[in-house]
């Protein structure tokens, strides 16, 4: 099952037009398959089509995910919005809620999260909770107590598959990758907040996101409590995206 595999998943955030797509899902589609990895790829919106068409001749094996969704469940008159179900009808199977860049430029709420999860999970998808600090709440050293408020919002979910990704503000688009020993204490941390939030009899994937490359990806992937990467600029060259995947089987 997923629940054991290690997942790399790309986020491309707002990068992709349809020509430069083609190669990229081209090289994505023509990945070997990777028994102990769970790959996704996270397009904008408008490319959710495109890469479903170009990834379909590899099955099921290239998981597609949302970079985001709307609060609000149900049609209605919410311009701009895209519903979990309009998603899951768009082939997509994972959604990303809480990544830090909504925060910074949105203002997301944990209550708007907690709906977004909830969202999620009624229209049968997976969400992907993404949590971390900023380098000022690290340099307090209230780096666990952001982590925990943020883990908070899976409390009392229903749901028993539960995937986070630990993403260290600083460490997102900056080339400044965490070390292992920081990974190791927060991944363990998260592991054992989630345990206490949600019981025992949870299948969890902790995932790392923050400058994750072809270079640095097997060292973190040996971290205890490391099972995948969300991956983001790194995941716009397909050979770096595929070495990355090597370094996770
Ligand atoms: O969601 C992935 C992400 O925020 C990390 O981005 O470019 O540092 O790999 P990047």
């Amino acid at each position: 099952s997923v629940w054991q595999q290690k997942w790399v998943v790309g986020n491309w955030k707002m990068n992709g037009r349809t020509e430069s797509n083609r190669a990229l899902l081209g090289d994505i589609a023509a990945l070997p398959a990777a028994e102990r990895v769970c790959i996704g790829i996270a397009p904008p919106l408008p490319y959710l089509a495109q890469a479903r068409a170009a990834t379909a001749q590899a099955g099921n094996r290239i998981h597609l995910a949302a970079q985001e969704v709307s609060r609000f469940a149900d049609n209605g008159a919410y311009t701009g919005e895209v519903s979990a179900h309009m998603l899951a009808d768009a082939g997509a199977d994972l959604v990303l809620v809480g990544h830090s860049e909504r925060s910074l430029y949105f203002a997301e709420t944990h209550a708007e999260r907690r709906q977004k999860l909830e969202n999620v999970l009624a229209a049968g998808l997976q969400p992907l909770l993404c949590v971390g600090e900023t380098l000022a709440q690290r340099e307090a050293g209230q780096e666990q107590n952001t982590v925990a408020a943020q883990l908070d919002v899976l409390a009392n979910l229903n749901s028993r598959h539960i995937a986070v990704a630990y993403e260290p503000v600083w460490a997102i688009g900056t080339g400044k990758v965490a070390t292992t020993a920081q990974i190791a204490q927060m991944h363990e941390f998260i592991y054992r907040h989630i345990l206490s939030l949600c019981g025992s009899d949870v299948n969890i994937r902790i995932l790392y996101g923050g400058s994750v490359n072809e270079q640095n990806a097997a060292d973190i992937f040996s971290v205890a409590h490391v099972d995948g990467a969300l991956v983001g600029g790194a995941s716009l060259k397909g050979g770096s995206f595929a070495a990355i995947i090597r370094a996770a089987e």
